[in-house]
């Protein structure tokens, strides 16, 4: 259905960065590269700006564990 978000390879995030974890969440994916449906913007969810970098934070920590 999606991809993981706990490695280190992005198919829309180059590097995998805060600011790009949290563009993505608000816009969704409406042409996945790899996958059979969409993404709809913020997961489908209701969330003001500061839940969505809140969880764009998450997002971030999962895939950057190690110091990597
Ligand atoms: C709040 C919940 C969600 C978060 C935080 C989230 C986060 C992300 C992120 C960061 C990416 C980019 C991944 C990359 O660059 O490799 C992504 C892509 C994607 N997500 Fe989500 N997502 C959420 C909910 C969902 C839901 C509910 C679905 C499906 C019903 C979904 C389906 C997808 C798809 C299809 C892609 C693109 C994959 C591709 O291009 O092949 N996401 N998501």
């Amino acid at each position: 259905m999606a991809p993981a978000l706990n490695d280190n390879q992005w198919l829309w995030v180059p590097g995998g960065e805060f600011n790009g974890i949290v563009n993505i969440i608000n816009a969704g994916v409406p042409q996945p590269k790899q996958h059979p449906g969409v993404m709809p913007p913020k997961g489908g969810g209701s969330f003001t700006d500061e839940q969505v970098r809140a969880i764009g934070a998450y997002v971030y920590a999962l895939s950057h564990q190690g110091g990597a």
